[in-house]
Formats: structure tokens, sequence, C-alpha cells
């Protein structure tokens, strides 16, 4: 059985969540409308996985005897400057979920709650490799600068994610 406190802050992570789904489509739209079908595509399989993600968090609660309750999920920005802005903007939200996921692990700890700190393991695992593959996007961006034939060559680069999706999708 899951604590209230424990139910309640799981409840609210599932909420943001849910959120990096809804920001990452954000993204997939406006690369798409700049003519960037790669980066499109990328953002859609992250948003996939970011609701493979809610997923995780929704059947522990339910798993554990607890209640889900889900609310509404904020707008996110509907444009960005640059691609380079858009991935720095995501590595943001990345490092800030990687904070949340830490915060979560404390309480657990705190609760000894020993069940959710083991589920709670792999997203730590899965925030270092987040944080890294959005960082390393970034960084070629940084790279290529305002160089168009540079960005589209990461474009066609980001369309080839299909693969890890599915393969994210097969371990989830
Ligand atoms: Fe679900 Fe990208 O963190």
């Amino acid at each position: 059985m899951l604590s209230e406190r424990i139910q309640g802050e799981f409840n609210v992570h599932i909420n943001h969540e849910l959120y990096s789904s809804y920001l990452y489509l954000a993204m997939a739209a406006w690369c798409e409308s700049k003519g960037l079908r790669g980066f499109s595509h990328w953002m859609r399989a992250q948003s996939q996985e970011e609701s493979q993600h809610v997923m995780r968090f929704f059947d522990f609660v339910l798993d554990r005897g607890g209640d889900v309750e889900l609310r509404s999920i904020a707008a996110p920005p509907s444009a960005w400057e640059t691609p380079l802005h858009l991935f720095e903007a995501a590595h943001s939200h990345e490092i800030e979920v990687s904070q949340r996921i830490n915060a979560l692990v404390d309480t657990v700890l705190s609760e000894r709650d020993h069940a959710a700190n083991v589920f709670l393991n792999w997203f730590v695992n899965e925030q270092v490799e987040e944080e890294a593959t959005f960082a390393d996007v970034v960084a070629r961006l940084k790279l290529v600068g305002d160089d168009g034939r540079g960005i589209l060559l990461i474009d066609q680069e980001l369309a080839s994610r299909a693969a890890a999706a599915a393969a994210d999708a097969s371990s989830a």
C-alpha cells in the first residue's frame, strides 16, 4: 500500500510526465512547420516515450493499491526562435525532470518504501540517458550554428530515431 504522501507526489509526477509528452508534441509541431521533418519525427518519438513514462507511474500506483488522480495539463509553449533554442529548452526540461525524480527518491527513502525505491531506480538511470541525449543534440546544433546545410544533416540523423523508440517500447 502506498502512503498518502507518496501517492500524492506520484500523482503530481504523472501530471509532469504528461506535460513532458505534451511539450515534445508541441515541439514536433513547430519543427514540422519549419520543414524539419527529422526533428519533428524525433520529437514525436520522444513524446511517445514520455507517454510510456506516464504509464509506468500509472500502473505502479494502481498495482500498489493507490488512486490515480489525473489533473489538468498545462499548455506548453508553441514557438521557439531556432532549433537550438528548442533543444536547449528541452534539455533544461529534462534536467528539471531529473530533479523531480531525485526528490521522489528522497521521499520514498524517508517513507522506507523499498518497492517504490526500486521502481524509481529505472527513472534515475533513464534520466542520465535522457539528459545526455538532449545535450548531444544541443552540442551538435551549436557546432553547425546558422549553417542551414548542417541543420539539414542533423535533421536527417534525427529522422532515424524510430528504431530507438521501438527498442525502448519493447523494454518498457
Ligand atoms: Fe520522462 Fe524525459 O522524462
